[in-house]
């Protein structure tokens, strides 16, 4: 039986409310689209936390500055039903319209500080305002027990358990580790955009991530071993670094040795390619 696939909020809640009432627990997976097996896991993983899986398709353009690429962000949702079908690990598609989720006269917006101060807020001040503010309105409307987010938006990933708890949604936020390629390049929607010579330098940074966390375990300042994986990235061809951070694992608060479990985050650009990535530093 194919996927159903939604565009409005009370045609969700029409079939989410069934499933309520029978006892069934919901997952929701939300995402962007242009579908990948990153995302595929998250799908995957929330069969194991509930009985239904709801994914959500919403290119969200309030996480987006004027300057970034919400035009030409890849959109198929033909290709993304097609590979949830295939994978048969969702019951539900939510694709809503824009006007679901920002009606005329929409003027709220959700602002979190503690894990969402610095890293990506210092290069996307907009970013993670855009993002609470999209989830709130889909664990609203769609209601589930628990949520999925990838590893691979770390700091994405703690901001919503934040706001989870904040606003007492109750809704579990369960962190699925992040997927890759076979260099070991964290798989996104963006990497699409990368050439065959730009597609070679950004296979560096998770190997530049690893030798991070290696010297840090080695013992050597915090600084010195951010600095060294910036210098790494660069000598690897990136044309710019926004951060290399290693930071507490729990709320990303700056630490100057390794005590307690730390995450290295990282950004940076390959022209105008932004890539994300982080791996877990165990003391
Ligand atoms: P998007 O970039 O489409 O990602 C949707 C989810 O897939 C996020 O939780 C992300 O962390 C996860 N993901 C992406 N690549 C992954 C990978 N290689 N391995 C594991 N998980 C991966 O993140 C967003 O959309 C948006 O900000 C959203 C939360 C949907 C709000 O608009």
């Amino acid at each position: 039986m194919p996927v159903p696939v939604v565009h409005t909020t009370a045609e969700l809640r029409s079939i989410t409310d069934l499933w309520r009432s029978a006892g069934s627990r919901i997952a929701l997976v939300p995402t962007m689209g242009a579908l990948h097996a990153g995302h595929l896991a998250l799908a995957q993983e929330s069969r194991k936390k509930a009985d239904r899986t709801v994914v959500s398709i919403f290119v969200n353009p309030t996480q987006f500055a004027p300057h970034e690429d919400f035009a030409r962000y890849p959109r198929n949702l033909e290709r993304d039903c097609a590979l949830l079908q295939n994978a048969g690990t969702a019951d539900l598609i939510y694709a809503p319209h824009a006007n679901e989720i920002y009606p005329e006269g929409f003027a709220t917006r959700i602002v979190i500080d503690g894990p969402a101060r610095g890293l990506e807020s210092d290069f996307r001040p907009h970013f993670f305002s855009g993002v609470a503010t999209v989830v709130a309105k889909l664990f609203l409307q769609c209601r589930p027990d628990v949520a999925m987010f990838g590893e691979k938006d770390y700091q994405q990933l703690l901001i919503v358990r934040r706001l989870s708890a904040d606003l007492d949604l109750g809704i579990e936020v369960a962190g699925v580790a992040i997927v890759r390629e076979n260099d070991g390049l964290a798989l996104s929607s963006r990497n699409a955009y990368l050439s065959r010579e730009q597609r070679q330098v950004a296979g560096a940074l998770n190997h530049v991530l690893d030798s991070v966390v290696e010297r840090v375990k080695s013992g050597i300042s915090i600084p010195q071993a951010e600095a060294e994986g910036a210098a790494g990235l660069i000598r690897a061809g990136f044309d710019r670094v926004d951060y290399v951070a290693v930071r507490d694992a729990q709320a990303l608060a700056h630490i100057v040795s390794l005590s307690r479990p730390a995450r290295v985050l990282a950004a940076a650009r390959i022209g105008d390619i932004r890539l994300i990535d982080n791996k877990p530093v165990t003391p």
